[in-house]
């Protein structure tokens, strides 16, 4: 091989190198610049709206919604189980005595702190109206958080089927009962 071939195969060669590192280098700094803000993939996020993680009835109290669908079966025997505890404090029947806490009979319905020979608290006579059913599911779910300040000494009861087993029960205690809300 002579100097001339020798020359002209180094050339290809310096040529064939030129042209690959060249066309890489071109291409990585076309691949720089077009660098996303982000690196990594694009990946579809799920967004949630403010409104569809905050639950309806969560801070005004008791999912009355369920509770009333559960009371149109509830089983007023369960609910005079579930009265137990309530009975150290309450008599149901009718003209009961008063205890720690008023005779329950005709609650349903009837005015807030209105039980003859009760001394109530403020707290219950100022809440004013009825007891309808929603309210008496926010009291007895918990009693501090919808009436401040009452002197009912009762943490409360979380289970929403024994809410409506109660409340099957305690529209029980009457004469007349009184429909069951409608659903
Ligand atoms: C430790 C005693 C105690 C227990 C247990 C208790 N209560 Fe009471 N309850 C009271 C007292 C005291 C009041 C009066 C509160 C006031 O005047 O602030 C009251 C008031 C009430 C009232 C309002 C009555 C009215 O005439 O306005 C209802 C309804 C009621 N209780 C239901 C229940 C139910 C249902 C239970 C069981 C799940 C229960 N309570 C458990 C002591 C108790």
């Amino acid at each position: 091989m002579d100097t001339r071939e020798f020359n002209k195969i180094a050339g290809a060669v310096l040529t064939a190198l030129l042209l690959i590192f060249g066309t890489a280098t071109f291409i990585d700094i076309q691949m720089r610049h077009k660098k996303p803000a982000k690196p990594g993939y694009e990946l579809p996020v799920q967004t949630t709206t403010a409104a569809e993680t905050s639950q309806p009835a969560a801070a005004a109290g008791v999912n009355f919604q369920e509770i009333a669908g559960l009371l149109q079966n509830a089983s007023p025997e369960a609910g005079q189980a579930a009265f137990k505890r309530c009975s150290t404090c309450h008599t149901p029947e009718k003209g009961g005595r008063n205890m720690t806490g008023p005779n329950l009979w005709g609650i349903v319905g009837r005015p807030k702190g209105s039980q003859e020979g009760f001394n109530y608290s403020a707290a219950i006579k100022e809440k004013g109206g009825e007891w309808t059913y929603e309210d008496l599911a926010n009291f007895i779910h918990n009693p501090r958080a919808f009436i401040p300040g009452n002197k009912m000494a009762f943490a409360g009861i979380r289970d929403n089927a024994e809410i409506a087993d109660l409340l099957a029960y305690l529209r029980t205690l009457s004469d007349n009962p009184p429909p069951l809300p409608s659903n």
